[in-house]
């Protein structure tokens, strides 16, 4: 794989690798059930189309567990799982950012409103692994070594979309550069929220230059002038603005996120207790630290004022 078809792998685009299906039209589908009287097509050269699509046969080799404990099994799927939702959450807040940046506020609404479902399920999927004892665990973490979900890259992207920026964080991936260029881009590159304030700007809000252009390779932090902004939009309460759906679909986010560090934090206290963790860090106390952190804070701010 070269770097560039490493970088595509990273970014997620089309299957270029003729594994392209047959293209099948509404009257072909029509004509085909027709004559099968309504039954599904029921032989294939080979895997069948689903599995070529769906890539079953790369997705059912990739749960290599480290030891031969069955709970292990549970915990490799539900990071993988969890993975997976990092990546799809990343690629629609990229849309979004798009719309965004056209001025297309109800695009970017309509984009956000449905990763919101998709990262409830990301946070529902703690509930396939936050039975995990300390006995069952103890079973396999030695077998972890320090490998821990500290280290995932898709993880940080999506801090970094959410305005997170902790430079020292983007070292550990220094070594592979098929992540590293792709983060380091994003990284000193406007996250989803400063979107959002660029466009509140132009749409008319009072926000300075130096907020909307501000150095994006810097952690956010709140600015009186933003959460006057969306103290303004949710004043007007105009019934459909686009705005105050903007401003409901970043706050139902930012709930999201901090859903998800909560229910982790529960099955770290529930998985090893106090323990310090496989990645180094102090363990609970040191996710505390970080589930103090509320992104996209002048949307919860403005509230106090409304
Ligand atoms: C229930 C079993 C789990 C335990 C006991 C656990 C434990 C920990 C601990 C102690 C940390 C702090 C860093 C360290 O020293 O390792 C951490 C961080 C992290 N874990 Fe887990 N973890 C579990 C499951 C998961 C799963 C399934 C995921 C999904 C991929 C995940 C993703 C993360 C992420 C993204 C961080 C970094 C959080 C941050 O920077 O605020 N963990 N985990």
């Amino acid at each position: 794989m070269t770097v560039e078809e490493q970088g595509q792998a990273v970014t997620g685009h089309c299957a270029q690798d003729g594994r392209v299906p047959d293209v099948l039209t509404e009257q072909s589908r029509v004509a085909r059930a027709r004559e099968s009287g309504g039954q599904p097509q029921m032989a294939f050269e080979g895997a069948t189309p689903y599995d070529r699509y769906v890539r079953t046969d790369v997705l059912h080799s990739i749960q290599q567990t480290f030891t031969d404990v069955p709970e292990e099994r549970a915990f490799l799927v539900a990071s993988q799982i969890m993975e997976l939702y990092f990546g799809l959450l990343r690629t629609e807040w990229e849309l979004a950012q798009q719309h965004l940046r056209a001025d297309d506020i109800r695009g970017a609404v309509v984009v956000l409103r449905r990763s919101v479902r998709q990262f409830e399920a990301l946070v529902e999927s703690w509930s396939t692994i936050d039975w995990l004892t300390p006995m069952e665990f103890n079973r396999f973490r030695d077998h972890l070594g320090v490998a821990s979900g500290f280290q995932s890259w898709a993880y940080r992207r999506l801090e970094h979309m959410l305005g997170i920026k902790q430079r020292r964080l983007t070292q550990l991936y220094q070594g592979n550069s098929a992540v590293y260029e792709p983060m380091m881009l994003a990284f000193d590159g406007p996250s989803l929220y400063d979107d959002a304030i660029a466009a509140l700007a132009r749409g008319g809000m009072d926000i300075p230059a130096e907020v909307v252009h501000r150095d994006f390779g810097e952690d956010y932090q709140p600015r009186p002038e933003v959460e006057a902004a969306w103290l303004e939009v949710y004043a007007r309460e105009q019934l459909g603005d686009p705005w105050w759906e903007l401003a409901e679909v970043l706050t139902d986010i930012s709930a999201a996120f901090t859903d998800w560090r909560h229910r982790h934090l529960m099955a770290v206290r529930r998985g090893m207790g106090n323990k310090v963790g496989s990645g180094g860090s102090s363990g609970t106390a040191w996710l505390e630290k970080s589930l103090a952190r509320v992104v996209f804070p002048e949307v919860w701010s403005a509230r106090t004022a409304v």
